[in-house]
């Protein structure tokens, strides 16, 4: 049998409300499958407006088999285009991140346009047509200071995506921050364990006593709407009197949502203290106190914090069947001076000690998923409503995929 037969027949007799069969978190053929319904199709982040500060600013990102590159343009567009080389195919940037003022190939020096046109093939001969070996393009979107990509041919309509979080993101100008710290670590686990994981927060008392000191780990933060909770109410309505959307709202497609959730007691910020890490508020126009946390998911590439005094995004990129990048980045006021606005190491500690509890988590839940002893397991209905939506999610989008339906409610550019 296919795997796409395989999984089509596992996703009918699925038992709802269970953790996945075995072969999802690591077989090639279903991971194959997930590159090609799912990361080869969706829009993805890939980093940050500000992280392209001005003309030949660039960044790089492998996803799968494809490495991208992604830069500003001379008239300070961002695109995004597919890092292999027109003549014989090199990667042409190899950094993560830089400065050029040409696209220039290592191998034989081909020299790329910031907009992707050859300018230059050397002794290429009479009849060689520069026009016909531009860099292939990718679809790019930017919305509130946030890059995506999308590798489809024909991409799904970002105007979904922009319509729900922009309102969300504008007010904090993340397009005008600055990244101040970044790192990434890799975790030997399936990338929907990393997503499992971060969906719910039954596991925070267990293992992050540094988050649990200002994040809530009440299921209403994390998994389901909240709606019903006094405080989370009122929190609501007096950070939309302040002009700051806020209502949990999850797009019909279950691929992405918005909700700005407060913090334990007086907390501000994901700091020891529970204060503010960075002295500077992240945007000049947000000044009311106690906003908490704006999250923001998009599946299956990212999740995202927002405070008042800084924000922290995650980027998730699946490197192999049982291997997953997660980069976090932390981003304050472009002005922000470090050591006096703010230290590093304050604003940092919560969330690298966090990461690697997790890490650890996802990597013992990947080794004992790998025992030929498992067998899918019940989530909890009260503490893993995110992880229950997640799961469906994805069964449902590769569901339909595999079938070769049409994704419901997300529409393709014409
Ligand atoms: S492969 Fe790029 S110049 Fe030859
Ligand atoms: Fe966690």
């Amino acid at each position: 049998m296919s795997a796409r037969d395989a999984m089509l027949a596992k996703f009918r007799d699925r038992k709802a409300g269970f953790s996945l069969e075995r072969e999802f978190y690591c077989d090639p053929d279903y991971y194959q499958a997930d590159l090609e319904n799912i990361w080869y199709r969706d829009w993805l982040f890939v980093g940050h407006d500000c992280e392209l500060p001005k003309s030949g600013s660039y960044l790089t990102v492998q996803v799968g088999d494809y490495p991208i590159v992604v830069v500003r343009d001379a008239q300070k567009n961002i695109r995004a285009f597919h890092n292999s080389c027109r003549h014989r195919g090199s990667r042409i940037c190899s950094a993560a991140k830089g400065t050029a003022a040409k696209l220039v190939c290592p191998y034989h020096q081909w020299t790329y346009e910031l907009d992707g046109r050859l300018l230059f093939a050397r002794d290429m001969g009479p009849d060689f047509k520069p026009a016909e070996f531009g860099l292939k393009p990718v679809h790019c979107e930017t919305v509130g200071g946030y890059v995506f990509v999308s590798l489809a041919e024909q991409p799904l309509s970002f105007q979904p995506v922009r319509a729900l979080i922009e309102p969300y993101l504008a007010p904090h100008r993340l397009g005008e921050a600055k990244v101040a710290f970044e790192m990434t670590i890799v975790e030997k686990g399936n990338w929907k364990l990393t997503w499992e994981n971060n969906r719910e927060c039954y596991h925070c008392a267990g293992s992050h006593p540094e988050l649990c000191r200002t994040y809530p780990e009440a299921p209403g933060a994390t998994g389901v709407d909240g709606h019903d909770d006094p405080e989370t109410k009122e929190h609501w309505d007096r950070c939309e009197a302040a002009g700051l959307p806020s209502k949990f709202t999850m797009h019909a497609s279950g691929q992405f949502r918005t909700a700005r959730m407060p913090l334990l007691r007086d907390a501000v910020s994901y700091t020891m203290s529970g204060k503010a890490a960075v002295r500077r508020p992240l945007s000049d126009t947000v000044t009311a106190p106690k906003i908490g946390t704006m999250m923001f998911f998009h599946y299956p590439t990212t999740w995202n914090h927002v405070l008042g005094d800084h924000a922290v995004s995650f980027r998730v990129l699946p490197k192999g069947p049982t291997e997953t990048e997660v980069t976090t980045k932390w981003l304050v006021h472009k002005d922000a001076v470090e050591g006096v606005d703010y230290s590093l190491d304050e604003m940092t500690k919560v969330w690298i000690a966090t990461n690697d509890q997790d890490r650890r988590i996802i990597e013992e839940n990947q080794i004992g998923i790998l025992s030929p002893a498992y067998r899918p397991g019940p989530y909890s209905e009260l503490h893993e409503g995110g992880v229950i939506q997640f799961v469906d999610w994805y069964c449902r989008f590769m569901g339909e995929r595999l079938r070769g339906e049409r994704t419901p409610h997300l529409a393709e550019v014409a």
